[in-house]
Formats: C-alpha cells, sequence, structure tokens
C-alpha cells in the first residue's frame, strides 16, 4: 500500500467528516484488498457495518480493526444470505446501504476456459452480486435513502485485455445489472457501480502489470477505490444513479 494513501484512509489525516454517521452498511469480499479498505473507511467515516466474506481469518481481522459484526458466508448461497440478511437487520437494526467488492478473477483463453469455469465466474461476480441485493432488499425499500455500490471493473467498459473474456463478461453483466437496478429501485433506492482499473490487492497477485495504458502509469490503491464506494454511499452523490464510474487511471479513456 503506497504510505501517504494509506494515511489519509481516515485514519490518519486529520478527523473523518463522518459521512455514514447512522448509516447501516452491508460489505461483502470485506476480509481483503477493496473490500476491507472500504470497510476502514465507512468506520472512520461513522458506518455501523456488517462484513461478509468466506474467509474467516481475514474477516475476523476486519472485524476487530473496524468494529462491524462479521458473517463468514459464502454469496452465491441464497438460502445462507437469506438468513444472513435476517440477522444483519436484528444486529444493526436495519440496512441502508450495500457494496458488493466479493469478487474472483482468474485468466484463460477463450479456447482454454472450459464451461465449468466460465460458470464459476459469473455464479461469483454477477449471481453472488445479484442474490446479495436480493437478500437485503426488503430492508433496502424500507430506508429512506439507500444505496448499492457494486465493484464492476474497467474491464466490463472496455474489454480490451486478452484471455479475461469470463471476468469481462460477469463485470458487464455487473454494470448492466446495475443499471436495471437503478431503474426498477428508484427513487428510493439508488444503486451504481464502480469500474476500478488495477488495483494493489491479492487479487492482483504479483503479475508484473503493464501500466502504460493507464494515463496515471500506475495501479491504484484499494483506499482509491474506497473512496469513490464512499462519495456513491454518501448523500454527496444524492443526484447519483445507474452510474458506471470510472476509477482506473484513465485506462478505459483512450
Ligand atoms: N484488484 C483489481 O485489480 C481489481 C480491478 C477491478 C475490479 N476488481 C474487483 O474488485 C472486487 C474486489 O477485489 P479485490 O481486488 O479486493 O480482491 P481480493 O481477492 O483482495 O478480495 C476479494 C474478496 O472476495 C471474497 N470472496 C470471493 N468469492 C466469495 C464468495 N463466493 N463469497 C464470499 N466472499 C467471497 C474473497 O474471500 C476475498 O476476501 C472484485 O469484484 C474484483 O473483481 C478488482
Amino acid at each position: 500500500m503506497m504510505a501517504g494513501l494509506a494515511e489519509s484512509a481516515g485514519s490518519g489525516a486529520g478527523e473523518p467528516a463522518q459521512r455514514l454517521r447512522g448509516r447501516r452498511v452491508v460489505v461483502t469480499g470485506a476480509a481483503s484488498g477493496i473490500g476491507r479498505a472500504t470497510a476502514r473507511l465507512f468506520a472512520a467515516e461513522g458506518a455501523a457495518l456488517a462484513l461478509l466474506d468466506r474467509d474467516e481469518a481475514g474477516l475476523s481481522r476486519t472485524g476487530e480493526e473496524t468494529g462491524g459484526s462479521t458473517f463468514a458466508v459464502d454469496i452465491t448461497n441464497e438460502e445462507v444470505m437469506a438468513r444472513t440478511a435476517e440477522e444483519i437487520s436484528e444486529a444493526l437494526g436495519g440496512i441502508d446501504g450495500v457494496v458488493n467488492a466479493a469478487g474472483i478473477m482468474f485468466q484463460g483463453a477463450a479456447a482454454d476456459v472450459p464451461a465449468k469455469a466460465w460458470r464459476t465466474m459469473l455464479e461469483v461476480n454477477l449471481t453472488g452480486t445479484y442474490i446479495v441485493i436480493r437478500s437485503c432488499l426488503p430492508w433496502l425499500t424500507r430506508a429512506p435513502a439507500a444505496t448499492v455500490v457494486n465493484i464492476a471493473s474497467a474491464q466490463g467498459l472496455l474489454p480490451n485485455a486478452p484471455n479475461h473474456s469470463a471476468y469481462a463478461a460477469s463485470k458487464g453483466g455487473v454494470i448492466n445489472l446495475t443499471r436495471a437496478l437503478a431503474a426498477e429501485l428508484a427513487p428510493q433506492t439508488r444503486v451504481n457501480s464502480v469500474c476500478p482499473g488495477m488495483v494493489d490487492t491479492p487479487m492482483a497477485g504479483d503479475n508484473g502489470w503493464n501500466v502504460q495504458n493507464y494515463a496515471m502509469k500506475r495501479m491504484a490503491d484499494p483506499i482509491e477505490i474506497a473512496r469513490a464506494v464512499l462519495f456513491l454511499t454518501g448523500s454527496e452523490s444524492s443526484f447519483v444513479t445507474g452510474a458506471a464510474l470510472a476509477v482506473d487511471g484513465g485506462r478505459a479513456f483512450h
């Protein structure tokens, strides 16, 4: 993590503005990377958190860092998610926000990726996102100004990286699911997606990524994605819904 960026995650650079005070937010993928950075920033901004991930050890670390309630679940399990949403609403007294950051990524040429692997990609990234939102809907629709933010990808906007067709398809699906739900759930619930370029998380790994087609010529730190999620979850974005916000260092515009 780049030092200066990390320090301004809400704990080191002056007083957080408490932009999410009184908000009760579900964050998936909270054990690692973007979900963890989002949970830490949201806690500093006053949110009450329900943290979901299938990685129990990582999840309890984020729980300790943020004071959030932890739920070790697989987001693709519809019955488990329905029960979990009930438990979350009991623990927090309701649900005003969801951030879908759980996801998987693998590379492979279309000729080599079997349908089983393709299905797994869509199951986690697209169907899992749908299941989480659907499970939380009874509470979201009762909240006066609820929000959903889905972490899609710059690959969903500009799928020009070879060997990523399954991932790009899943993320294109997330962007269009976001738009469709924005229309369906307005005006009470706003639904937006964030489309990151490469981010320095375990998912990106150490693959010697080429950032030459990024105007910024570098990867993002997870906090830079979390700040966009904060904008779309807070009231400062009150007239933004159905958006696919590129936070990709200028990858997708050229
Ligand atoms: N890192 C990048 O370069 C990058 C770029 C664009 C988009 N994204 C997207 O951002 C999101 C977060 O990725 P990250 O980089 O933080 O990755 P990460 O691997 O650090 O974190 C993803 C988390 O999701 C959890 N998860 C995966 N499948 C799950 C399931 N079925 N149920 C519950 N939890 C599950 C993992 O356990 C992990 O903790 C993903 O949707 C990813 O596709 C990442």
